[in-house]
């Protein structure tokens, strides 16, 4: 069975949110997921055949949540050569207008660099994601999904 492996990092739970709902429509499709929050994780959580999503909002001015940030870090030059790999971002333009959703290119400049390929485009969840969840996010899925 293909598995897919979601690493996120969210501060006040709406990337979260967001990963819950990514990660039942995905198992729903019948692959193997797991979804796994950078709080708690050690940098080999990244090894492995799984395809990779990674998800973080934006906070300070441009910046990582700060514990996927970590992980990133403690990551080193690990690489991705030939892994099936896509980013979901969060941000709201009220709070840092040149940096809004900053993660989005934070984390795909990071797994672009290790030779990842991307399964398809980020998903871009701005302001509050329950208006998303019905929407845009099984539509993503669905691209991100025919990719495997
Ligand atoms: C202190 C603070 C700084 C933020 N800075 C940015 C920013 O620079 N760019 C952006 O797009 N969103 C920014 N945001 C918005 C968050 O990314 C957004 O609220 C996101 O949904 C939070 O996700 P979480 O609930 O998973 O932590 C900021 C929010 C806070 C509270």
């Amino acid at each position: 069975m293909k598995a897919v492996k979601i690493i996120y990092g969210s501060c006040g739970g709406n990337t979260e949110l967001v990963c819950l709902k990514v990660a039942d429509l995905i198992q729903d499709a019948g692959y193997k997921v797991s979804l796994l929050n950078a709080k708690i994780q050690v940098p080999d959580v990244f090894k492995g055949e799984e395809a990779l999503i990674l998800a973080s909002p934006t906070y300070g001015v441009g910046e990582l949540e700060t514990f996927m940030a970590s992980l990133l870090k403690a990551a080193g030059d690990m690489t991705f050569v030939g892994r099936l790999c896509a980013v979901i971002a969060l941000g709201d333009e009220r709070y840092h207008p040149d940096y809004y959703m900053e993660s989005m290119r934070i984390l795909a400049h990071w797994l672009k660099q290790r030779g990842a390929t991307f399964a398809t485009g980020p998903l871009m969840v701005g302001k509050h994601p329950l208006s998303y969840l019905e929407t845009a996010v099984p539509a993503w899925t669905d691209r991100f999904l025919q990719a495997l």
